[in-house]
């Protein structure tokens, strides 16, 4: 069990946490499904949830993973064995490890997008939307063999990485680029806020339209905040459980919120600033990055490519730093049950979600398209709708009420030294009642059982 000789460090801990965090889900997502339910409402509805479900859920996996110090299967069936009618089977909650890798198998292909785009962006940058769009539209659409080479390319790039293991390989990765990612962010935040449009952004992202909010967008919110938070699938428990004893759980998990909001926020400011500016829409879609933007950059004059080459690295930073804590939930699962080393493992699970990745990259394709759909619907919508909707919320609940009814509430010690007691029943409130609560009736409303 190689996890409890390795752990991070204080430091190495709060970044790797936040390097999972902060992703393709606040730099890429964020901002277009915010421009695609327009703006304030939808806002305010993902940060309440942030705060007053997901930061609980947070503190909740940081703890199992502290508590059990190995895998999430593991950890589960230990949990499961310590109830007195003893149920090891509860080790099948532990599925959730495997909701990293199929993640992976579109997130991947995202980031092979970002490494493709950092390529052209050097090489110049289209002028007007429609040769955006014939841009985004050719590689997506024609490009197979692009996308499977960069694909690829972040496929082997993230293994690095995971191959390294805790200490080599993810702490050292995630000390180097979180911070440069935060410089990245200021830089460009303080370069937005001298442009006219920063108002408008502004008010965009925080002045609530509640007319703008539609049920769907109200779930959409929720969802966003696990998936942002990296809920549900194991990667925090992973972590978790190689951190030094004395840390604080609770300081850690608001700081990685913390830092998760800002930079989503900062993100969002930067881009509808940009956008505004221009005079571009903001419902575009998750092209809004690939298509938008580099019209936006070109316009820019000459400061427009550093800029862009900027705005790219930190996309793809933000992408690797999560892209290792979805890999390696599944790989130390697998060291530790089946004894393989590091280095097997890693390429294992690394191919399985490779080639299930390809299978995406095809589902987009003209000519492949309909042979790689299911129900009328890629295969890369498909991996991306189920996880995010379904497969995450659901982890939520069963992370939520293990840690609510199977710990036993002497064992939660920690967290109310941590917390003290006021904060500490806020939270084991939350966590035994609300929080499951809300998250049942999102996905009940999601699959059309209620109304809201
Ligand atoms: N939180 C990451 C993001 O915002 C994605 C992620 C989800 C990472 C789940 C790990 C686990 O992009």
């Amino acid at each position: 069990m190689e996890s409890r000789k390795t752990r991070f460090t204080r430091w190495g801990f709060i970044f790797a946490t936040v390097g999972s965090a902060v992703g393709l889900g606040n730099i890429w997502k964020f901002p277009y499904i915010t421009g695609e339910y327009g703006g304030g409402a939808f806002v305010l509805v993902y940060l309440l949830t942030i705060m007053f479900v997901g930061i609980s859920i947070l503190i909740a996996e940081m703890f199992l993973g502290n508590y059990g110090k190995s895998d999430a299967v593991s950890t589960f069936e230990m949990i499961g064995n310590e109830l007195p009618e003893k149920k090891p089977s509860m080790r099948y909650l532990g599925f959730m490890t495997f909701n990293g890798l199929i993640i992976m198998t579109f997130y991947s292909v995202v980031i092979g997008w970002i490494f493709y785009y950092i390529y052209s962006a050097i090489n110049g940058l289209p002028t007007t939307v429609s040769e955006a769009e014939t841009e985004f539209s050719t590689l997506i659409g024609e490009n197979i063999w692009t996308q499977i080479f960069f694909h690829t390319f972040a496929t082997l790039t993230i293994l690095h990485f995971v191959n390294g293991g805790i200490k080599k390989g993810i702490e050292k990765l995630n000390n180097l680029l979180i911070p440069s990612l935060l410089v990245i962010m200021v830089g460009l935040l303080i370069y937005s806020m001298t442009l006219p449009a920063f108002g408008d952004s502004f008010k965009f992202l925080f002045y609530p339209e509640w007319d703008k909010l539609s049920s769907e967008a109200f779930i959409r919110a929720v969802g966003h905040s696990f998936f942002t938070l990296s809920l549900g699938m194991g990667a925090i428990i992973t972590y978790s459980a190689s951190v030094p004893n004395s840390i604080n759980l609770t300081k850690s998990a608001l700081t990685v919120g913390f830092f998760d909001t800002v930079i989503a926020l900062v993100a969002g400011l930067v881009i509808f600033t940009f956008l505004f500016q221009y005079g571009e829409e903001p419902s575009k879609g998750a092209g809004l990055v690939f298509i938008s933007m580099p019209v936006i950059f070109s316009q820019m004059g000459e400061i427009g490519s550093v800029i862009s080459v900027l705005f790219l690295s930190a996309l793809a930073m933000a992408g690797l730093t999560s892209a290792v804590s979805l890999v390696e939930p599944a790989v130390l699962y697998v060291i530790n049950r089946f004894n393989m080393s590091r280095f097997r493992a890693t390429i294992s699970m690394g191919f399985v979600y490779w080639l299930i990745g390809i299978f995406a990259i095809l589902s987009y394709s003209t000519t492949y398209g309909e042979t790689f759909s299911l129900f009328g619907k890629p295969i890369f919508d498909i991996l991306e709708t189920t996880t995010d909707s379904l497969l995450l919320p659901l982890s939520g609940i069963f992370i939520a009420l293990v840690t609510g009814y199977a710990i036993r509430k002497v064992d939660l010690k920690k967290l109310q030294i941590e917390m003290g007691d006021v904060m500490f029943r806020v939270w084991y409130f939350s966590i035994r009642v609300i929080s499951p609560i809300a998250v049942l009736f999102l996905m009940l409303n999601l699959f059309g059982v209620i109304e809201l």
